[in-house]
């Protein structure tokens, strides 16, 4: 039977309103997103991710005192126990990235100072958030090191979240250009409402469950080409194109075979993604800064095609892969980024699911067989 013999059913619960939310607002006629009334572009130009942090988890901007105090405690919560790292190093070599953040979060938990407090303990929740936050740029920093047989290195206190992520994965102190795009590219990620892997963590958690297993939630379900996976697939397929004289033809033959271009169309936008307006710009600069525009003409050609053919436009995905690639980041560290600034969103609309929590639990429709008669085995 079809979807529209139900006149209730939206398959992809497309259109459905599953909650009432106070952090983030999309407006798709305007393509613009606000976080708590601010605009992400605002956010990104002006401000710094541990800034954006604070908006979502405690709910305002911070003073400078307060800007200062998070800072700080982001670099006093940012190394995770010894343990962490050898259940990390346990994973086979291949494993990807995302598995192994996720790992190393599942592994974190149970050393948390709060993980026997109550799923609605909401004091330690905010502290679990932070803890989180701070954690997160670690795991994955220094999961890449352990997946090279390297040794974990100790976080600098000094560092911003950004720049702790890129001294763990090259061991080499961050230049200021390269700290400031990834920096902007985490506002950008941040938050974006009741996308997939967001709608995963409150699920998780309105069973009373607890943050750290929302966070593996949450992984798990950013992990897939659909949602943050799009932005190591974009930049593979930027690579599989190779130069922009092969773009033109590259596009109309994979349109023609109805392929999915990743990094382009969005459920929520259905004209211009903001966070892509903004990075496109950044990583255009960033590419004639650095002489290397090969990736950014691939895309220019890619975006008038699947403007004019198609009415699509590039998500985030798209300009954030061919930003980081130019930085120098490993393709597949691209999505554990992407973890590395949605957990301030995840986890503060966890705390915002379990401030009011109902457990989320929607019907199905059943289209299976009926009064089917039971048959011992032996008849089988
Ligand atoms: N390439 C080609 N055609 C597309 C694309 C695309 N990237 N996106 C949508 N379409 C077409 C689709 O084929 C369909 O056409 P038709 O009606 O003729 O069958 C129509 O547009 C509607 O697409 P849909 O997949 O039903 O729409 P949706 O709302 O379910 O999809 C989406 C949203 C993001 C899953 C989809 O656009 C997509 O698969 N994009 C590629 C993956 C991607 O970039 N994901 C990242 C999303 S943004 C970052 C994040 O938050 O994770």
């Amino acid at each position: 039977m079809s979807a529209a013999t139900y006149p209730n059913y939206s398959p992809g619960l497309e259109g459905v309103i599953g909650g009432i939310s106070t952090i983030s607002e999309i407006i798709s006629e305007t393509s613009s997103l606000v976080y708590r009334g601010y605009d992400v572009h605002d956010l990104a130009s002006k401000g710094c991710f541990e800034e954006t942090a604070h908006l979502l988890i405690y709910g305002h901007l911070p003073n400078q005192a307060e800007l200062d105090a998070l800072k700080k405690t982001l670099a006093n919560e940012r190394e995770v126990p010894e343990q962490v790292y050898t259940a990390m190093k346990q994973m086979p070599k291949n494993a990807h990235p995302m598995d192994l953040t996720k790992a190393g979060f599942v592994a974190y938990a149970p050393f948390d100072p709060d993980y026997a407090k109550p799923a609605t303990d909401d004091a330690a929740n905010v502290a679990k958030a932070i803890r989180i936050l701070a954690k997160a740029s670690t795991i994955v920093g220094n999961g890449h090191r352990i997946r090279q047989g390297l040794e974990p290195l100790k976080p600098k206190a000094e560092h911003t979240i950004a720049q702790n992520f890129l001294y763990l994965m090259s061991g080499q102190e961050p230049d200021a250009k390269t700290a400031h795009v990834l920096d902007s590219s985490l506002t950008l990620y941040a938050e974006h409402g009741y996308n997939a892997s967001t709608f995963a963590c409150r699920v998780t958690v309105s069973t009373l469950s607890d943050l750290f297993s929302g966070v593996a939630s949450g992984i798990g379900t950013l992990r897939g080409p659909l949602h943050g996976g799009a932005n190591e697939e974009a930049m593979r397929m930027l690579q599989e194109i190779g130069a922009p004289d092969k773009a033109e033809a590259w596009i109309h033959d994979a349109l023609t075979n109805k392929k999915k271009i990743m990094g382009f169309g969005h459920r929520e936008y259905k004209k211009r993604d903001p966070r892509a307006i903004y990075m496109t710009k950044v990583a255009k600069e960033l590419s004639a800064e650095k002489g290397q525009t090969n990736w950014s003409e691939i895309a220019d050609i890619l975006e008038h095609v699947m403007e004019t053919e198609k009415n699509i436009y590039p998500n985030v995905d798209f300009p954030a892969a061919y930003a980081y690639y130019v930085l120098g980041i490993p393709i597949d560290l691209y999505t554990p980024i992407f973890v590395i600034a949605r957990v301030s969103g995840w986890s503060t609309h966890m705390i915002e699911q379990l401030r009011n929590n109902r457990l989320i639990r929607p019907n199905c429709i059943y289209e299976g067989p009926t009064s089917a008669t039971w048959v011992p085995i032996s008849e089988r």
